[in-house]
């Protein structure tokens, strides 16, 4: 039987990936871990047990997991990178203070840990196209530098005291369930609401931006089986390159408009978000983690778009 905690399980990741746990592990308890203010509401309130769990709060993590008798820990309570600037102390007390919390409480009471990295643990020293799996990671950003710290902390936890730490690298995550806040990849989901919507697009960065990106089906699918692979074949651990599609403004812009001919944008660039998306890579190279536990993206840029407009005009209740 698996007993789940997820912390940060109302935000852009946690409020899907708690429900998919829930439909896949229905023998256990997948429990909500919220924090005052982002309280669980509808299917995730109803579908199973919640209870507050504030990262910054061991204590809190600690009674949880007892109570519930709880083996793995989804931790996904981070700050984006854009808001993570503007407040660099907390984003450094929550992704890093927040993980030796969780990973103290897995030392002890025996717990494996997911911690998700991200595209940004690299930085501008880092080779920029396919981004090998094992490279320069020197970020210029604290979501960044809380991103690649995370990744040291996890394997050291796993051989210096045996904890089950794994970790993929996300790319920018594309949903039309929770919206996301504070991401400098963040315009490729608003850019649907607006395509969608009738309205023309503001585009906070320049053509020839490239990032990768992964519709969060792929995502989700990817956090549940690097904790399910077998673990004689991890010769990484934290954490691993994935990635499904890498794209720029121009080509999601001109890739909706097959589906939306009158959609229109111009750009209005954001020099902050700019900064950071030029010194992320425009590819990864996801070979380990398809060597290591067979990783395999099912969504192209077609595939999520065609996806999306489909499913936002159900959500918000336009004809097409
Ligand atoms: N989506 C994240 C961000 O833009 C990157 O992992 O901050």
């Amino acid at each position: 039987m698996k007993n789940i905690l997820v912390i940060g399980s109302t935000g852009q990741i946690g409020s899907e990936l708690t429900m998919k746990l829930r439909g896949l592990y229905p023998q256990g308890d997948v429990v909500a871990g919220y924090i005052p203010g982002a309280e669980p509401k509808g299917a995730l309130l109803e579908s199973g047990p919640s209870a507050i769990v504030d990262i910054t709060n061991p204590q809190q993590i600690a009674d949880t997991v007892d109570r519930y008798h709880v083996d793995t820990i989804y931790n996904l309570a981070a700050l984006l990178s854009a808001v993570a600037e503007v407040k660099p102390q907390l984003a450094w007390k929550i992704g890093l203070g927040g993980l030796f919390n969780t990973l103290e409480v897995a030392r002890e009471k025996n717990c494996a840990v997911f911690t998700p990295s991200s595209i940004g643990s690299f930085g501008s020293s880092t080779p920029h196209t396919k981004t090998p799996q094992d490279t320069i990671q020197r970020p210029d950003t604290m979501y960044g530098v809380t991103k690649v710290s995370g990744e040291l902390l996890s394997d050291y936890y796993a051989k210096r005291f045996g904890v089950d730490t794994r970790s993929v690298r996300f790319p920018g995550l594309i949903s039309y369930v929770a919206p996301p806040g504070g991401g400098t990849t963040d315009y490729a989901v608003d850019i649907y609401y607006y395509a969608v919507n009738g309205e023309k697009f503001k585009c906070p960065l320049k053509p020839g931006t490239l990032m990768d990106m992964m519709y969060m089906p792929d995502a989700l699918r990817a956090a549940v089986e690097i904790m399910e692979a077998d673990p004689s074949r991890l010769k990484h651990r934290n954490s691993f390159n994935i990635a499904s599609m890498s794209f720029g403004p121009e080509e999601i812009y001109t890739k909706i408009k097959e589906y939306i001919p009158d959609f229109e944008m111009e750009y209005d660039l954001d020099p902050l978000r700019q900064k950071i998306a030029d010194s992320w890579p425009d590819s990864l190279d996801d070979t380990c983690a398809r060597e290591e536990w067979d990783w395999k993206p099912e969504y192209d840029l077609d595939a999520m778009t065609r996806d999306m407009i489909a499913n936002l005009r159900i959500k918000l209740n336009i004809n097409a």
